[in-house]
């Protein structure tokens, strides 16, 4: 048997990938409360492996995953070549500039300092638009305004209350992001079938999971 494996992003995403899975007869081997990190079906040969989100393309791009279910940051931000198959009504939230509320974007000759885990989205948005100096950090972000080390920062936002509990605001709404399901060229071809047959159990998915989306 023709085996697919499916590299599933850890964390915010998991809970709403299992559930649909689970829903459609799937990952019936998978253990969500397990710290296993990889579960075999025997029964449909698909393989699940659990990686950090930020791990999810580079597992596909390189074959070891055949396809992966991640947020769309992470495929923008690591630009990566791979197929953007499908994007799914779960993961949603949006990239906002966000800072003090009293915090100018534009109008000042100055470098704007940004702080931010997304360096290549945070260089790209701005260029054109004014002059930026981005400082890469792994986590915590909101943090570096606070504390002097940048003018504002480039993150995501979901609910608003990260920002908000760190007295800060989202300053300017940049792009939506969602859930998507990638997958490496090659192996697309030689697993159409069983690929597809995969897809379809979130084709049916329509509701969108945006109760905390402040953008809507
Ligand atoms: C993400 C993001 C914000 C927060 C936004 O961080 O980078 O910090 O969530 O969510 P909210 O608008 O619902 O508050 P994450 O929780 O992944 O942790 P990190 O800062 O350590 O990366």
């Amino acid at each position: 048997m023709e085996w697919l494996t499916v590299a599933v992003a850890k964390g915010r995403l998991e809970k709403e990938t299992m559930k649909r899975l689970k829903a459609a007869g799937m990952a019936q081997s998978v253990d969500a409360a397990s710290r296993k990190l990889i579960f075999k079906d025997e029964q449909d040969g698909i393989a699940y492996l659990f990686v950090k989100p930020v791990d999810v393309v580079t597992y596909v791009e390189k074959g070891v995953a055949d396809i992966g279910i991640v947020g769309s940051d992470i495929i923008l931000e690591q630009g990566l070549p791979v197929y953007e198959l499908m994007a799914l009504s779960f993961g949603k939230c949006a990239f906002a500039v966000a800072g003090f509320p009293e915090t100018q974007l534009y109008g000042s000759e100055k470098v704007l300092k940004i702080a931010t885990k997304f360096p290549n989205i945070a260089k790209k948005y701005f260029a054109g638009k004014r002059e930026v100096e981005v400082t890469y950090l792994n986590g915590s972000v909101e943090l570096a305004p606070i504390v002097g080390m940048a003018d504002c920062i480039v993150d995501l936002v979901e609910t608003g209350n990260t920002l908000k509990a760190n007295g800060l605001v989202a300053l300017e709404k940049m792009f939506d992001i969602q859930a998507k399901i990638v997958a490496n060229h090659t192996s697309y071809g030689f697993l159409y079938e069983k690929i597809q047959d995969f897809l379809s159990n979130f084709e049916q998915e329509d509701d969108l999971d945006a109760a905390n989306y402040i953008w809507e």
